[in-house]
């Protein structure tokens, strides 16, 4: 039997994070940049993980052992064939090496992508036909018992790739027929912890229901708004919305003074809007400009300590490579 290879893309959130954990719709695109698992058979019953952007070298894990706490950068790949063994009523060692073309510090969603990859992987290895609903399912219910929370936009974007309007867990889950989306990147060089970010704004929630409401309904606006100039490329209204997006992501205090710095700096290089993409405290930015001042705006987001990622947008879903 020859090693499955299969890929997923990272995203890139447009519209409406922290609101699509509390049900309101979101805006997802996924990006070229790939995170790539190869599965085999293993002789022995034994699971052997080479990861080695996450710095796991030859992981061996007996198979009764796969309930069992895992090193961090294993969890995902372990926990998905775990979750795929059960639900199959499946079991074989394996071999599995992952491999990354993005780095996990970018917030592009790793964790999400090898999660889609894996389970994807298994399911040509043994033969069992899954539906892409069905491989999301899995892959977000094996998210959700690691991390405990989330919406499932970015295991939607791995799985579906292309450009979403998404609803947590699929409950709507729209793919948008459109092109490349002249998106600019912007790096801040700070990892962002998720989950501490999704906690100060539950406590906001606990605290200020109205006031947050509001916001969430207001972000849930600009989704519902934003499709049709997608469809239109009226990137300069797209833009007016993911300004509109950031200053209410300011006032859940999710933003932060490196991310200002490259927003703000984008928005005097002539970009038609900027916003942070993700849970904010770090991570990306994203800016919108069309040809000729993409140079402006990419320097003088350099100027300002960021660091560009070349990426394009619409990336195709999890496939077989
Ligand atoms: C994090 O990238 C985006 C959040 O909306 C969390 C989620 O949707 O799972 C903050």
């Amino acid at each position: 039997m020859f090693m499955i290879n299969v890929s997923a893309p990272g995203k890139l959130m447009l519209f409406g994070e922290h609101a699509v954990v509390y049900g309101k719709p979101c805006i997802v695109t996924a990006v070229d940049h790939r995170m790539s698992v190869s599965i085999n058979y293993n002789e022995d019953d034994i699971i052997i993980l080479n990861a080695p952007e996450v710095n796991i070298k030859d992981l061996k894990v007996n198979l009764k052992d796969l309930k069992k706490e895992h090193p961090k950068g294993a969890k995902f790949v372990l926990k998905a064939v775990d979750n795929f063994f059960d639900k199959y009523n499946v079991n074989k060692g394996l071999k599995i090496n992952t491999k990354s073309e993005f780095s996990s510090l970018f917030g592009f969603g790793s964790s999400s992508a090898v999660t889609v990859s894996t389970i994807k992987a298994l399911s040509i290895l043994f033969n069992i036909a899954m539906t892409k609903k069905e491989i999301f399912d899995l892959s977000y219910k094996t998210v959700l018992d690691i991390q405990g929370s989330g919406s499932g936009f970015d295991v939607a974007a791995a799985t579906w790739g292309g450009t979403l309007y998404y609803v947590k867990g699929g409950k709507i889950m729209e793919e948008l027929e459109i092109d490349n989306i002249p998106l600019i990147v912007g790096y801040t060089g700070i990892k962002a912890d998720t989950v501490t970010l999704m906690n100060s704004v539950k406590k906001q929630m606990e605290d200020e229901p109205e006031r947050i409401s509001k916001i969430y309904n207001d972000m849930e606006k600009i989704a519902d708004e934003s499709k049709k100039y997608f469809y239109k490329k009226d990137w300069k209204m797209i833009g007016k919305f993911m300004n509109d997006n950031q200053n209410l992501l300011r006032q859940i205090k999710v933003s932060t003074p490196e991310l200002e710095r490259l927003i703000g700096a984008s928005i005097k290089a002539g970009a038609y809007g900027a916003k942070l993409s993700g849970a904010g405290g770090g991570d990306c930015m994203i800016a919108l400009g069309i040809n000729d001042n993409i140079n402006k705006i990419e320097k003088s987001i350099e100027s300002m300590g960021g660091k560009i990622i070349q990426v394009n947008s619409n990336a195709e879903g999890v496939r077989c490579d």
